[in-house]
């Protein structure tokens, strides 16, 4: 698979390409199934379905490897809280994790409970062209925990910072009983098929540098190098969102390292390029246009040149870009980068 084996910086015939919430909104085919399905909760819990809209990117836009069709949200649901996306607000639990007591609410094993997960990764495995690689993802703990702490989306991230300073202990019981089952939940997903996985850090960016080494990427590291110990062949990518300011400390047991839009590819190359693989960085927005498109994937690969690199977007694709500008990114990177 030329995914993976960039993943592990061996030779490819051209650099692979996927992008990240490939499999959404901008296709009128994933809208289609989103329809039948009534709501997003529904599509991701029915295996038929959620792997169906897996694979159209690969069909459609001809990405390199389909990322599974699911949400990073669905663990605290199957921790046992109340989740719902509202239309123009996105994901709200209505019981969110406060106080100690709220904590004993959590129920374990939620990993035994995400059996549609996993039925889904085995029908993507068994549809999936054996050349193309299937990555499975979680949500990094501390992106996972502001949405269980705060309830939802948020700008400031005071419900959950105010804890972070004033009841750490608090703070650090939630991330450990999240970091257990995230392993377990990673596990479950290679067993079933999948041939890499992402964490996604989304909120990374929230907390400044001490903090975020603290709350975040220590959990981080630890579940990578959890799966590197056990499934060495499986390659592992780290997706901190918004931390470009602290490359100099990142450090850990994993593959490839996802570089967004903000950080500039030159920077991370120095910091990170011996070390570990960098995915990414097109800033999504220049999917409106093909030019502006154009000239950003000749840079990256000016820079990387096909050298330890996997082409991305810095950021998930957004609902309102043409298909056919998806495709031509798709079909640029493998033509641009081809040996
Ligand atoms: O990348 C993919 O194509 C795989 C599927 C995927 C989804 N969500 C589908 C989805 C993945 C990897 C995610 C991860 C996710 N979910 C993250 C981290 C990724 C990132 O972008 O940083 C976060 C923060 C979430 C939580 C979440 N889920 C939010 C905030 C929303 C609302 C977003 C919005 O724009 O409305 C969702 C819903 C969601 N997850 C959609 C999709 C396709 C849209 C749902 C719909 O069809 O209405």
């Amino acid at each position: 698979m030329i995914f993976v084996d960039a993943c592990f910086r061996k030779p490819t015939p051209y650099t692979p390409v996927w992008m990240m919430r490939q499999a959404g909104r901008y296709l009128p085919e994933y809208m289609a199934v989103r329809q039948k399905a009534g709501d997003f909760l529904t599509l991701c819990k029915n295996p038929e379905m959620a792997a169906k809209v897996t694979l159209q990117p690969v069909d459609i836009i001809g990405v390199d490897a389909a990322i599974l069709f699911s949400d990073i949200l669905v663990i605290p649901l199957e921790m046992g809280m109340d989740l719902k996306f509202e239309k123009g607000e996105g994901p709200v639990f209505s019981d969110p994790i406060r106080t100690t007591d709220d904590l004993k609410r959590l129920q374990p094993d939620a990993h035994e409970r995400l059996t549609y997960v996993y039925d889904t990764i085995r029908l993507v495995r068994e549809r999936l062209a054996n050349d193309k690689a299937l990555i499975g993802f979680t949500g990094a703990p501390w992106t996972l925990i502001t949405y269980m702490i705060e309830g939802r989306g948020t700008k400031t991230y005071n419900i959950v910072k105010k804890l972070i300073y004033t009841q750490p202990d608090l703070v650090h019981a939630l991330l450990r009983e999240v970091t257990e089952t995230v392993k377990l939940y990673l596990e479950k997903q290679i067993e079933a098929g999948v041939n890499a996985v992402q964490i996604f850090d989304s909120w990374a960016g929230a907390l400044e540098k001490p903090v975020y080494f603290e709350f975040s990427w220590a959990y981080m590291k630890e579940i990578a190098a959890y799966i590197k110990g056990k499934y060495p062949h499986i390659p592992v990518i780290m997706f901190p969102k918004g931390i470009g300011a602290y490359l100099d400390d990142i450090d850990g047991e994993f593959d490839v390292f996802g570089v967004d839009w903000g950080t500039p590819m030159a920077l991370a190359k120095e910091k990170l390029g011996e070390r570990y693989v960098l995915q990414g960085n097109m800033e999504p927005c220049r999917l409106y246009s093909k030019e502006a498109t154009k000239t950003c994937v000749e840079s990256l690969h000016a820079i990387m040149r096909g050298d330890g690199h996997i082409f991305n977007l810095g950021h998930g694709i957004l609902p309102d870009v043409p298909v056919e500008n998806a495709k031509y990114f798709v079909n640029l990177v493998h033509e641009v980068t081809r040996k």
